[in-house]
């Protein structure tokens, strides 16, 4: 029996402009009809909002549990987990996650973002910068870092962790077996560093997530550690592409000085949400996650059997025609703005309002700091991860405001 690599990259986005680009065929796909059985990967890739958004809705005929259990580093995460099992990882920590409950980093991270760009002005004269590597790959790490209490100072081994567990082939030249091993040891150093956080914790209890979760929710340690391992993941590349996302998508459209000048109207919060929201949807940082049938169903009239799987094209269906008008414009006047970009469903993005919150926070920061942004490398290279998407670097040049 062949497998199937629903995670694996279709033929035509195999080279790199394709990556970055893959809109042209996601045009094409959705002329086709929105979704196709691809025999390469043997799995199915859907494209259509509409059938997009029934999949992840009906959990029950399109499981989460897609990969075995040993690629998961042997520890439970409501990401491939359906209910009763999902229910049971995921609300007892929900209420963590409100948009209430994570505004109060709100100044840390402000904090947290002027001092990367001190950092960044220090070292270059304050006339350049790289958005990914100065601030937007740091914030996220210290952010997680902060809401679960674990020192700033291992950023830089959580951003060697993530990273791995969510590469794709390029990093070991598509040698498949090395790339799983790095992906497995990576898992397991990351449980065993939260082994320790959590065992200081429960012996010294703090004013953080982590000690919240041990002494208040009925988790077993296995499952707190699979959470925190899966926060770090789900939360840190995620957020960097959407706060790079952002400033690429108005770049492009020559938008950069109208958000900025809302600032100074006074209305700057809701230009720059709207630039976000539209970046979510124009250039999603998630472009696609996978699902199991569980049972033989219809999509879109062709028939999908029992343990069929599939390649959900989040970032296809957020351009879908017949769901958005004028898809390929990126329109800070869209509204509304029924994006799929942190999924749909009992798996929706527990950490949207964070995302969300990062984001503003440090664009508000830039535009405060520095009166031009200019982008300097046309052709950067995209994030090598199948679903994470973004570019790796992304250099401007900048003037600091008087
Ligand atoms: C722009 C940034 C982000 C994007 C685009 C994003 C996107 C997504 C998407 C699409 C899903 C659903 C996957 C599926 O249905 O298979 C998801 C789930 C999840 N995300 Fe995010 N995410 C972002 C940031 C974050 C952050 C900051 C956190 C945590 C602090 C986080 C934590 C999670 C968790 C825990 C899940 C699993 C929820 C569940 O299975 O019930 N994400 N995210």
């Amino acid at each position: 029996m062949t497998t199937a690599e629903p995670m694996a990259w279709p033929s035509a986005l195999s080279d790199r402009r394709a990556k970055r680009e893959p809109f042209d065929w996601y045009r094409r796909m959705h002329e086709a009809g929105g979704i196709r059985y691809d025999d390469e990967r043997n799995c199915w890739d859907v494209f259509s909002y509409d059938a997009v958004t029934s999949v992840l809705t009906d959990a029950e005929t399109y499981s989460s549990v897609t990969a075995p259990e040993d690629n998961r580093g042997g520890l439970p995460s409501m990401l491939s987990a359906d209910p009763p099992e999902h229910t049971k990882l995921r609300e007892p920590v929900e209420e963590y996650f409100q948009p209430g409950a994570v505004r109060p980093l709100a100044p840390e991270i402000r904090e947290t973002t002027e001092s990367l760009l001190d950092e960044a002005d220090a070292e270059t004269g304050g006339d350049r910068l790289d958005v990914v590597d100065d601030l937007a790959w740091p914030l996220p790490i210290h952010t997680i870092a902060a809401l679960l209490g674990v020192p700033a100072d291992d950023r830089a081994q959580f951003k060697a962790w993530s990273d791995a567990v969510v590469a794709g082939p390029q990093l070991t030249d598509g040698d498949r077996l090395g790339l799983e091993t790095q992906r497995q040891d990576a898992a397991l150093s990351l449980a065993d560093y939260f082994a320790e956080v959590c065992a200081e914790r429960r012996e010294d209890p703090q004013d953080d997530l982590v000690s919240k979760v041990l002494v208040e929710t009925d988790l077993s340690d296995m499952e707190v550690l699979g959470l925190f391992r899966l926060l770090l993941i789900a939360g840190n590349v995620t957020t960097t592409n959407l706060i790079t996302n952002t400033l690429w998508c108005l770049d492009d459209a020559g938008l950069v000085e109208e958000v900025r000048k809302a600032r100074h109207s006074g209305g700057t919060a809701e230009r720059l949400d709207d630039a976000i929201e539209e970046a979510l949807r124009y250039r999603s940082p998630v472009q696609r996650t996978v699902r199991r049938a569980t049972r033989e169903t219809e999509l879109l009239g062709r028939t999908i059997e029992p343990d069929d799987r599939l390649s959900v094209w989040l970032g296809a269906a957020n351009r879908d025609p017949e769901r958005f008008d004028d898809p390929d414009a990126f329109d800070l006047d869209r509204s509304p703005n029924p994006h799929v970009a942190f999924g749909r469903g009992i798996h929706v993005c527990l950490g949207a309002p964070l995302a969300r919150l990062e984001a503003r926070v440090a664009l508000d920061a830039l535009l405060e700091r520095y009166v031009s942004i200019d982008r300097v490398d046309a052709d950067p290279d995209p994030v090598a991860s199948p679903f994470i998407y973004g570019v790796q670097e992304f250099p401007v040049a900048v003037e600091r405001a008087p």
